[in-house]
């Protein structure tokens, strides 16, 4: 998914070569996103800027790798890299195609016109992009990409090239962009007639800026102004609308000091500069001028908080570094043990055997009355809801729907207020959860959110929720966020069950195992070198199938994915009691196949399972309990796991899965951490 990331340095002297290195540094910490090229905006050197007074603004744009962009950025020998800039403002960006190839013309930054007056990064989709594109060539403006985003410079421009007068402000110029605009933004705006200043603005994707400063920021809050304008009209009356703006209005952060603002998709590349951020709410326009940031918005909403807040952030950033691991999603796989614990860590009192879950205790009588459970995700995420929804339906005894949160929405699936609906996302941005969240919010269900990202879209609209502390997942292939979001989906049913008389044996059998897990998970993780030995046997093969039922069917599901995703083999989660009614047809002795034979209430029906395989030729890897002689004596090969309650068993088997798919890809010669055609956040439905 697009990533953004933009640097103003006010009244802090840094050279070109700093800011190209802060620049690229920030686009480097986007790349797990995934992405297929990459640009940056900066002022133009003044050997360059005879014709426009110092104020032009250089394009640099290339497809493939931020590494690429940054050997092209020194291969300029006309950048005057030592040149001391006392304030500049200066844009980057990855791009992950949506409209048009790959190319240096379709990245981003996008420009208004062929002397780059306005300049714009964005990350998400413009919907009504072909009608403002058809208005605006009627204007005479030219566009030469295939993307949507070109007609946000153009519309700036246009609404630059017809103001009313010298006094309209840059911020002004995007508020009346913005309103022209459907579908969802994030977007950063620089501009040569406004130089050293900086407009953002946001509606349905990620935002957030960060603020250093030597000085103590002035206050923790900042008031956002309100605009009583309605500036509903089209484009072309919109110019001449009298508005009431505020440029001045806002004096909280920076009162003309020194002071350097960074705008990004994501936290993960501010944290190296500055833990004071700012997340932006949709239809926030920011707005750094004179160093000052402000923020204004039109028309406050009912109930809406007139000040935004500045956090500090806890992440470090040797958190989101690979260390000794070759790839990202390798070091997230390792990091289970810490991860799962994390999740449990404050909330789970092993001595008084009581789950305390702080973001939704206050809505638990809400809950406990509801008539149903709908736990709702995307990808992995919903294979966490598949893993857990049998233990919720007996630790709730509520009804419990899992559903993608694509073919919910397709659906118009019912919803009603008595519904308590849950929304899982690593990321707390994936757009078709969000939809989905959306649409219950309106027809006044309960929400509540798992999520690992804090300060997420997903967060901040839910009544309640979990954040399941994992960490920073940066491998696009998640690994991590599947078993915490695991634990955290068991916790919430612990929970709703501690009244329960019937279920406190049950309850006290899980909290027990709870206690052991990350030691559990540390001994699968010891099998990684038996793992990669099955890997050098498989990763010449083209499919691979997964099967296994009960607790162990999400296993599959997941297993699957991750092969699929990252090592490009097919591969297929299958149901066990579905052998019989069609993928008995696939298996023979050349089908590699995995089966997964926990023993739990399904162990009998999966073994003859395995006996309908072995009849048919078939060779499986069997992924099994220790010591399990009755399984692995029909296995061509066993991978033996620690035993644990049924419910969790999930946690462990799902591991072995993990690794054989990191393995595979690694010996397939793929970029595990940034597989094709993939994104680590789907900001777009
Ligand atoms: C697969 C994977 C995806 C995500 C899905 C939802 O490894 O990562 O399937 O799980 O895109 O993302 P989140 O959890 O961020 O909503």
């Amino acid at each position: 998914m697009c990533g953004i990331f933009a640097y103003l340095n006010y009244r802090v002297s840094r050279t070109r070569k700093e800011i190209y290195e802060t620049l690229v540094k920030g686009l480097q910490r986007l790349e797990y996103r995934g992405y297929d090229s990459a640009g940056i905006a900066v002022d133009g050197p003044n050997k360059t800027t005879t014709e426009i007074n110092n104020n032009s603004i250089c394009l640099i744009k290339k497809k493939g790798k931020v590494k690429a962009l940054d050997e092209e950025l020194y291969k300029k020998d006309s950048l005057e890299l030592d040149t001391e800039l006392y304030t500049h403002f200066g844009l980057a960006h990855t791009r992950w195609a949506t409209h048009g190839e790959p190319s240096p013309v379709n990245s981003h930054p996008q420009r208004s016109d062929k002397d780059n007056e306005f300049v714009v990064i964005h990350n998400g989709i413009i919907t009504n992009y072909k009608e403002l594109k058809e208005y605006l060539i009627t204007k005479g403006y030219e566009f030469e990409s295939e993307t949507d985003t070109e007609v946000i410079p153009k519309l700036i421009k246009y609404v630059y090239d017809n103001r009313e007068n010298d006094s309209v402000t840059f911020s002004m110029l995007v508020e009346r962009v913005i309103q022209q605009l459907e579908g969802a933004f994030a977007l950063v705006f620089k501009s040569r007639h406004y130089p050293g200043e900086a407009v953002s603005t946001r509606r349905g994707s990620p935002l957030l800026i960060g603020v250093r400063s030597e000085h103590e920021l002035p206050t923790e809050h900042i008031p956002v102004q309100y605009n009583s304008s309605h500036l509903k009209e089209g484009v072309q009356e919109k110019n001449s609308h009298n508005r009431t703006d505020c440029p001045n209005a806002i004096n909280s952060v920076g009162d003309g000091r020194p002071v350097e603002y960074y705008f990004a998709s994501d936290a993960s590349a501010i944290i190296e500069h500055t833990n004071k951020v700012l997340y932006l709410e949709d239809n926030d326009i920011a707005a750094v001028r004179g160093g000052n940031l402000s923020i204004h918005r039109i028309n406050r909403q009912a109930g809406e908080d007139p000040v935004r807040a500045i956090q500090t952030l806890q992440m470090e950033l040797q958190q989101i570094m690979k260390g000794n691991f070759d790839a990202f999603m390798q070091k997230e796989i390792f990091e289970q043990p810490e991860s799962v614990f994390n999740t449990m860590r404050g909330r789970i009192c092993f001595d008084t055997n009581t789950v305390v879950l702080g973001g939704l205790k206050d809505h638990l009588k809400e809950i406990k009355r509801c008539r149903r459970l709908i736990v709702i995700g995307c990808g992995t995420s919903f294979h966490a809801a598949v893993a857990t929804r049998q233990i919720l339906e007996e630790l709730t005894e509520l009804p419990v729907m899992v559903e993608l949160a694509s073919d919910f929405l397709d659906r118009n699936t019912p919803v009603f207020r008595d519904d308590v609906c849950f929304f899982i996302s690593q990321s707390g941005e994936t757009a078709d959860t969000l939809m989905a969240l959306r649409y219950c919010k309106e027809r006044g269900a309960l929400t509540a959110g798992v999520t690992n990202t804090v300060g997420s879209s997903i967060c901040r609209e839910t009544d309640c929720g979990v954040h399941i502390n994992a960490g920073p997942e940066i491998g696009v292939a998640s690994t991590k966020a599947y078993t915490s979001q695991f634990v955290a989906l068991i916790m919430f049913g612990l929970m709703m069950s501690e009244d329960r008389l019937s279920l406190q044996t049950r309850r006290l059998e899980i909290i027990s195992s709870l206690k052991v897990l990350p030691e559990l998970i540390r001994k699968v993780l010891s099998l990684d070198e038996k793992i990669k030995t099955i890997a050098n046997e498989l990763y010449q093969q083209r499919s691979l199938l997964v099967m296994g039922r009960g607790y162990n069917y999400a296993t599959c599901l997941e297993g699957a994915l991750k092969i699929k995703e990252i090592t490009y083999m097919h591969s297929e989660g299958i149901l066990a009691g579905e052998l019989k009614h069609g993928p008995l047809a696939l298996i023979d002795k050349h089908m590699p196949i995995i089966m997964v034979i926990m023993r739990d209430a399904c162990y009998i029906k999966c073994q003859n399972a395995l006996q309908q395989v072995s009849a048919r030729s078939g060779r499986p890897i069997i992924i099994c309990c220790q010591g399990d002689s009755d399984v692995t004596k029909n296995a061509y090969q066993t991978i033996e796991l620690p035993q644990t309650v049924d419910c969790l068993q999930g946690v462990l088997s799902v591991i072995p899965l993990q690794l054989l798919s990191f393995h595979l890809a690694v010996l397939r010669g793929y970029d595990v951490d940034c597989p094709r055609n993939l994104a680590k956040s789907v900001t777009v439905e």
